[in-house]
Protein backbone atom coordinates (compact mmCIF):
# COMPACT_ATOMS: atom_id res chain seq x y z
CA UNK A 1 0.00 0.00 0.00
CA UNK A 2 1.10 3.91 -0.81
CA UNK A 3 2.71 5.44 2.16
CA UNK A 4 0.75 8.53 3.79
CA UNK A 5 2.64 11.51 2.93
CA UNK A 6 3.14 13.88 5.27
CA UNK A 7 2.85 17.65 3.91
CA UNK A 8 4.89 20.00 5.35
CA UNK A 9 3.68 22.53 3.41
CA UNK A 10 0.38 22.09 4.53
CA UNK A 11 1.34 21.72 8.06
CA UNK A 12 3.00 25.29 7.62
CA UNK A 13 -0.24 26.53 6.88
CA UNK A 14 -1.54 26.18 10.19
CA UNK A 15 1.71 27.01 11.84
CA UNK A 16 2.03 30.62 10.08
CA UNK A 17 -2.03 31.30 11.26
CA UNK A 18 -0.97 30.80 14.96
CA UNK A 19 2.43 32.70 14.05
CA UNK A 20 0.23 35.77 12.80
CA UNK A 21 -2.00 35.85 16.01
CA UNK A 22 1.57 35.89 17.87
CA UNK A 23 2.41 38.79 15.96
CA UNK A 24 -0.66 40.80 16.26
CA UNK A 25 -0.14 39.91 19.91
CA UNK A 26 3.22 41.65 20.43
CA UNK A 27 2.13 45.06 18.58
CA UNK A 28 -1.12 45.43 21.10
CA UNK A 29 1.22 45.03 23.67
CA UNK A 30 3.76 46.90 22.87
CA UNK A 31 3.28 48.63 19.32
CA UNK A 32 6.84 46.28 18.35
CA UNK A 33 7.09 44.71 14.90
CA UNK A 34 9.39 41.41 15.45
CA UNK A 35 12.98 41.65 13.00
CA UNK A 36 15.28 39.07 11.25
CA UNK A 37 18.52 40.02 9.70
CA UNK A 38 20.08 37.31 7.11
CA UNK A 39 23.47 37.86 6.44
CA UNK A 40 24.61 36.05 3.00
CA UNK A 41 28.00 35.69 2.41
CA UNK A 42 29.00 34.57 -1.83
CA UNK A 43 26.47 33.37 -4.55
CA UNK A 44 25.73 29.91 -3.73
CA UNK A 45 23.12 29.41 -5.93
CA UNK A 46 21.20 27.25 -3.36
CA UNK A 47 22.01 29.37 -0.09
CA UNK A 48 20.66 32.06 -2.19
CA UNK A 49 17.50 30.32 -3.25
CA UNK A 50 16.89 29.76 0.80
CA UNK A 51 17.73 33.27 1.42
CA UNK A 52 14.88 35.08 -0.81
CA UNK A 53 12.33 32.32 0.17
CA UNK A 54 13.14 33.22 4.01
CA UNK A 55 12.90 37.11 3.44
CA UNK A 56 9.96 36.59 1.22
CA UNK A 57 8.30 34.84 4.24
CA UNK A 58 9.34 37.64 6.83
CA UNK A 59 7.31 39.91 4.57
CA UNK A 60 4.26 38.02 3.65
CA UNK A 61 3.89 37.82 7.87
CA UNK A 62 4.96 41.26 8.63
CA UNK A 63 8.20 40.44 9.85
CA UNK A 64 10.66 43.41 9.47
CA UNK A 65 13.60 41.78 7.42
CA UNK A 66 17.15 42.98 7.25
CA UNK A 67 18.89 41.49 4.34
CA UNK A 68 23.07 41.78 3.87
CA UNK A 69 24.53 40.07 0.94
CA UNK A 70 29.15 40.35 1.01
CA UNK A 71 30.57 39.47 -1.73
CA UNK A 72 32.15 36.45 -1.87
CA UNK A 73 35.59 37.54 -1.29
CA UNK A 74 34.86 39.39 1.88
CA UNK A 75 37.10 38.69 4.79
CA UNK A 76 36.14 36.83 8.72
CA UNK A 77 36.40 40.13 9.93
CA UNK A 78 33.64 41.97 7.85
CA UNK A 79 31.81 39.21 8.94
CA UNK A 80 32.08 39.39 12.41
CA UNK A 81 31.43 43.56 12.17
CA UNK A 82 28.08 42.83 10.37
CA UNK A 83 27.24 40.20 12.92
CA UNK A 84 28.70 43.10 15.83
CA UNK A 85 26.35 45.32 14.99
CA UNK A 86 23.36 43.69 14.52
CA UNK A 87 23.80 42.26 18.06
CA UNK A 88 23.75 45.87 18.88
CA UNK A 89 20.34 46.60 16.81
CA UNK A 90 17.29 46.82 18.62
CA UNK A 91 14.88 46.72 16.16
CA UNK A 92 16.50 43.14 15.04
CA UNK A 93 15.18 40.28 16.74
CA UNK A 94 16.70 37.40 15.31
CA UNK A 95 20.15 36.74 13.29
CA UNK A 96 20.80 34.68 11.01
CA UNK A 97 24.22 34.19 8.66
CA UNK A 98 23.60 31.53 5.90
CA UNK A 99 25.63 28.31 5.95
CA UNK A 100 28.18 27.17 4.45
CA UNK A 101 30.49 30.17 4.73
CA UNK A 102 33.20 30.84 2.86
CA UNK A 103 36.67 29.33 3.42
CA UNK A 104 37.92 32.24 5.03
CA UNK A 105 35.53 33.20 7.16
CA UNK A 106 35.83 31.01 10.37
CA UNK A 107 31.90 29.39 10.68
CA UNK A 108 32.49 28.57 14.93
CA UNK A 109 33.80 32.02 15.58
CA UNK A 110 31.05 33.73 13.37
CA UNK A 111 28.26 31.56 15.17
CA UNK A 112 29.75 32.32 18.57
CA UNK A 113 29.52 36.03 17.83
CA UNK A 114 25.69 36.01 17.52
CA UNK A 115 24.21 37.14 20.93
CA UNK A 116 22.68 33.51 22.17
CA UNK A 117 19.53 36.46 22.94
CA UNK A 118 19.59 37.00 18.99
CA UNK A 119 20.65 33.20 17.72
CA UNK A 120 16.79 32.06 15.84
CA UNK A 121 19.25 29.34 14.31
CA UNK A 122 20.27 27.87 17.57
CA UNK A 123 23.84 27.25 16.68
CA UNK A 124 25.49 29.38 19.27
CA UNK A 125 27.08 26.71 22.16
CA UNK A 126 25.16 28.01 24.61
CA UNK A 127 21.92 27.07 23.05
CA UNK A 128 22.74 24.26 21.65
CA UNK A 129 24.38 23.26 25.28
CA UNK A 130 20.96 24.07 26.98
CA UNK A 131 19.06 22.01 24.28
CA UNK A 132 20.99 18.71 25.17
CA UNK A 133 20.20 19.34 28.95
CA UNK A 134 16.47 19.75 28.04
CA UNK A 135 16.49 23.60 28.77
CA UNK A 136 15.86 24.81 25.09
CA UNK A 137 15.52 29.05 24.04
CA UNK A 138 15.92 28.66 20.56
CA UNK A 139 15.80 24.96 19.06
CA UNK A 140 17.06 24.48 15.24
CA UNK A 141 14.98 24.96 12.61
CA UNK A 142 15.17 21.99 10.86
CA UNK A 143 14.78 19.42 13.95
CA UNK A 144 12.02 21.44 15.29
CA UNK A 145 10.07 21.70 12.34
CA UNK A 146 10.37 18.20 12.22
CA UNK A 147 9.23 17.88 15.39
CA UNK A 148 6.25 19.54 14.81
CA UNK A 149 5.68 17.95 11.77
CA UNK A 150 5.58 14.34 13.70
CA UNK A 151 3.07 15.82 16.42
CA UNK A 152 0.83 17.33 13.92
CA UNK A 153 0.74 14.01 11.86
CA UNK A 154 -0.09 12.04 14.67
CA UNK A 155 3.12 10.38 14.73
CA UNK A 156 4.42 11.22 18.58
CA UNK A 157 8.12 9.84 19.03
CA UNK A 158 6.98 8.53 22.60
CA UNK A 159 8.49 5.31 23.25
CA UNK A 160 9.76 4.69 19.59
CA UNK A 161 13.01 3.46 18.10
CA UNK A 162 14.23 6.96 15.96
CA UNK A 163 17.06 6.29 13.58
CA UNK A 164 18.75 9.51 12.43
CA UNK A 165 21.26 8.90 9.41
CA UNK A 166 23.13 12.06 9.54
CA UNK A 167 25.09 13.78 12.33
CA UNK A 168 25.66 17.53 11.15
CA UNK A 169 24.93 20.33 13.98
CA UNK A 170 22.72 21.46 12.29
CA UNK A 171 20.23 18.87 11.72
CA UNK A 172 21.32 15.31 13.54
CA UNK A 173 22.48 16.75 16.73
CA UNK A 174 19.99 18.56 17.60
CA UNK A 175 17.32 16.07 16.28
CA UNK A 176 19.00 13.69 18.63
CA UNK A 177 19.16 16.24 21.36
CA UNK A 178 15.54 16.92 21.15
CA UNK A 179 13.92 13.22 20.91
CA UNK A 180 15.87 11.60 23.80
CA UNK A 181 14.20 14.05 26.31
CA UNK A 182 12.08 13.91 28.71
CA UNK A 183 9.14 15.52 27.65
CA UNK A 184 6.05 15.43 25.67
CA UNK A 185 6.01 13.79 22.08
CA UNK A 186 9.68 13.08 23.32
CA UNK A 187 10.92 10.20 25.08
CA UNK A 188 11.90 8.03 22.24
CA UNK A 189 14.93 5.94 22.27
CA UNK A 190 17.53 7.36 19.69
CA UNK A 191 19.73 6.10 17.33
CA UNK A 192 21.93 8.87 15.75
CA UNK A 193 23.89 6.78 12.58
CA UNK A 194 26.80 8.37 10.02
CA UNK A 195 29.05 7.51 7.20
CA UNK A 196 30.93 5.08 9.56
CA UNK A 197 28.36 3.35 11.02
CA UNK A 198 28.68 -0.18 10.01
CA UNK A 199 25.65 -2.28 9.13
CA UNK A 200 23.88 0.54 8.28
CA UNK A 201 20.40 -1.00 6.84
CA UNK A 202 20.61 -3.69 9.83
CA UNK A 203 20.25 -0.58 12.23
CA UNK A 204 18.19 1.53 10.26
CA UNK A 205 15.51 -1.63 9.29
CA UNK A 206 14.51 -1.47 13.05
CA UNK A 207 13.25 1.95 13.62
CA UNK A 208 10.06 2.99 13.93
CA UNK A 209 11.03 6.25 12.46
CA UNK A 210 13.86 7.55 10.31
CA UNK A 211 15.00 10.59 9.75
CA UNK A 212 17.70 10.57 6.76
CA UNK A 213 19.46 13.54 6.87
CA UNK A 214 23.03 12.61 5.00
CA UNK A 215 22.81 14.91 2.09
CA UNK A 216 23.31 12.56 -0.65
CA UNK A 217 20.65 11.92 -3.19
CA UNK A 218 18.33 8.41 -3.06
CA UNK A 219 20.71 7.11 -0.41
CA UNK A 220 18.03 5.50 1.72
CA UNK A 221 16.65 2.54 -0.75
CA UNK A 222 13.70 0.47 0.23
CA UNK A 223 15.99 -2.78 1.50
CA UNK A 224 16.93 -0.05 4.13
CA UNK A 225 13.42 0.56 5.41
CA UNK A 226 10.84 -2.08 7.38
CA UNK A 227 7.62 -1.87 6.62
CA UNK A 228 5.18 0.50 8.74
CA UNK A 229 8.19 2.73 9.19
CA UNK A 230 7.28 6.45 9.20
CA UNK A 231 9.87 8.02 6.85
CA UNK A 232 11.36 12.13 7.02
CA UNK A 233 13.54 13.21 4.12
CA UNK A 234 15.72 16.00 5.13
CA UNK A 235 17.84 16.40 1.50
CA UNK A 236 17.11 18.43 -0.62
CA UNK A 237 19.77 17.24 -3.89
CA UNK A 238 20.02 18.82 -6.58
CA UNK A 239 20.87 16.68 -9.52
CA UNK A 240 21.33 16.78 -13.35
CA UNK A 241 18.39 16.63 -15.08
CA UNK A 242 17.55 17.66 -18.95
CA UNK A 243 14.12 17.10 -18.83
CA UNK A 244 13.80 20.30 -16.89
CA UNK A 245 14.33 23.95 -18.19
CA UNK A 246 16.79 24.57 -15.43
CA UNK A 247 18.66 21.50 -15.94
CA UNK A 248 18.12 19.80 -12.45
CA UNK A 249 15.68 18.62 -10.32
CA UNK A 250 15.95 18.54 -6.42
CA UNK A 251 15.96 15.04 -5.03
CA UNK A 252 15.51 13.90 -1.23
CA UNK A 253 18.24 11.30 0.55
CA UNK A 254 15.37 8.60 0.16
CA UNK A 255 14.18 7.40 -2.97
CA UNK A 256 10.87 8.00 -2.66
CA UNK A 257 9.04 5.64 -5.60
CA UNK A 258 10.68 2.85 -3.63
CA UNK A 259 10.68 2.96 0.15
CA UNK A 260 6.67 4.92 -0.25
CA UNK A 261 5.77 1.25 -1.18
CA UNK A 262 6.95 -0.51 2.03
CA UNK A 263 6.58 2.97 4.83
CA UNK A 264 3.36 3.99 6.69
CA UNK A 265 3.81 7.45 6.14
CA UNK A 266 7.24 9.33 4.04
CA UNK A 267 7.77 13.13 3.72
CA UNK A 268 8.00 14.26 0.15
CA UNK A 269 10.50 16.55 -1.78
CA UNK A 270 10.20 19.14 -2.14
CA UNK A 271 7.33 20.05 0.21
CA UNK A 272 7.98 18.39 3.17
CA UNK A 273 11.17 19.60 5.64
CA UNK A 274 11.75 22.49 3.98
CA UNK A 275 8.77 24.62 4.03
CA UNK A 276 8.93 23.48 8.01
CA UNK A 277 12.29 24.61 8.13
CA UNK A 278 11.20 28.64 7.55
CA UNK A 279 8.05 28.25 9.88
CA UNK A 280 10.49 27.62 12.50
CA UNK A 281 12.91 30.24 11.94
CA UNK A 282 9.56 32.82 11.37
CA UNK A 283 8.30 31.15 14.87
CA UNK A 284 12.28 31.17 16.49
CA UNK A 285 12.60 35.34 15.21
CA UNK A 286 8.58 35.95 16.89
CA UNK A 287 9.77 34.11 20.30
CA UNK A 288 12.93 36.20 20.20
CA UNK A 289 10.82 39.39 20.19
CA UNK A 290 8.37 37.63 22.43
CA UNK A 291 10.77 37.00 25.11
CA UNK A 292 12.74 40.61 24.72
CA UNK A 293 9.52 41.79 25.88
CA UNK A 294 8.37 40.19 28.63
CA UNK A 295 5.15 38.05 26.55
CA UNK A 296 4.36 34.67 27.07
CA UNK A 297 2.57 32.93 24.50
CA UNK A 298 1.40 29.25 23.76
CA UNK A 299 4.31 27.02 22.13
CA UNK A 300 3.34 24.93 18.79
CA UNK A 301 4.00 21.82 21.01
CA UNK A 302 1.78 22.39 23.38
N1 LIG B 1 22.23 26.15 5.64
C1 LIG B 1 21.45 25.05 5.51
N2 LIG B 1 20.52 24.99 6.49
C2 LIG B 1 20.71 26.09 7.26
C3 LIG B 1 20.05 26.58 8.42
O1 LIG B 1 19.10 25.99 8.97
N3 LIG B 1 20.55 27.75 8.91
C4 LIG B 1 21.60 28.40 8.35
N4 LIG B 1 22.01 29.54 8.91
N5 LIG B 1 22.23 27.97 7.27
C5 LIG B 1 21.79 26.82 6.73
Amino acid sequence: MAAKLISGKEIAKTVYEHLKSRIKIIKKICGKTPGLAVILVGNNPASQVYVRMKTKMCEKLGILSEHIELAGSASHQEVIDNVKKLNNNNDIDGILVQLPLPSQCGENIILNTISPDKDVDGFHPENMGNLLIGKPKFIPCTPLGIWVMLKQSGYSPEGKHVVIVGRSNIVGKPMFSILCQKTKYANATVTLCHSRTKNLPEITKTADILIAAIGRPHFITKEMVKPGTVVVDVGINRVDDSSSPRGYKLVGDVDFDEVSKAAEAITPVPGGVGPMTIAMLMNNTILSCETKHGITAPSILD
